[in-house]
């Protein structure tokens, strides 16, 4: 991959998704850039028409970028369960719709646990991954990709209320509370005073591959550290 540059200025968030593009402002913030999102740009949130979450990344990416004429920065992630053969995957989204459209996630983690469940097994493979790939597409230039996984265990029930998404059914190894029941800075593996801290999350773990390719040359904020 040739060397990128990104220089601290007007960046898209390409994402309708409130919980990423709170997730993906506060892994930005530090470093400066002038973050706009999709939503207040008036972007279209496309259709996710590819078959793994690198297409979907880049169709994501690739669209807000064309419709801003900005570099743009799109995630695609999901949760990946074992026992269910890597499903809800890239349709963790879906899983999640209701019949009137709104999203449900009592509903998909219950889902979820039903359907491991019903696999019948002595011992039920609780293990899990959460998976987040991140495209930058700036204009005229190629798209890249960076791709971060973390790996746990589903818990049942459903424990917290922060975050996100399936956030309260998965417990990330090595660790007693779910992503649910973790602050921000904890889900992303931030450590006051240690700008070095490993990141933990999906997310963050994308983000840290993302930052060593292209943000080299950027210090994160002691102050946010
Ligand atoms: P998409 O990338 O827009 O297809 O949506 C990904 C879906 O995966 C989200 O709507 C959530 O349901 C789930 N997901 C992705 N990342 C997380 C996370 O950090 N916590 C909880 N759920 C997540």
């Amino acid at each position: 991959m040739a060397d990128i540059v990104l220089e601290p200025g007007p960046l898209v968030i390409a994402s309708h998704n409130d919980g990423k593009v709170r997730e993906i402002r506060e892994l930005l913030e530090p470093y400066g850039f002038e973050i706009r999102t999709a939503a207040e740009l008036g972007l279209i949130d496309p259709e996710e028409t590819g078959s793994t979450f690198e297409e979907n990344a880049v169709l994501k990416a690739e669209t807000a970028c064309l419709g801003s004429g900005l570099p743009a920065l799109a995630d695609d992630s999901g949760l990946a369960v074992d026992a269910l053969g890597g499903d809800p995957g890239i349709y963790s989204a879906r899983w999640a719709e209701a019949a009137d459209g709104s999203r449900d996630f009592a509903m998909a983690m219950r889902n979820v646990e039903e359907k491991m469940q019903g696999k019948g097994a002595a011992e039920i493979n609780r293990g899990a991954q959460f998976v987040c790939v991140l495209a930058l597409a700036r204009p005229g230039v190629e798209t890249v990709t960076f791709a971060g996984i973390v790996g746990g265990t589903m818990v049942w029930p459903p424990r917290g209320s922060q975050g996100f998404g399936y956030d309260p059914a998965f417990l990330p190894d090595g660790f007693e509370r779910t992503f649910g029941e973790m602050d921000a800075d904890e889900k992303h593996g931030w450590t006051p005073g240690d700008d070095q801290a490993p990141p933990l999350s999906h997310r963050a773990r994308a983000f840290a591959v993302f930052a060593a390719a292209c943000l080299s040359g950027l210090t994160r904020n002691p102050a946010k550290a």
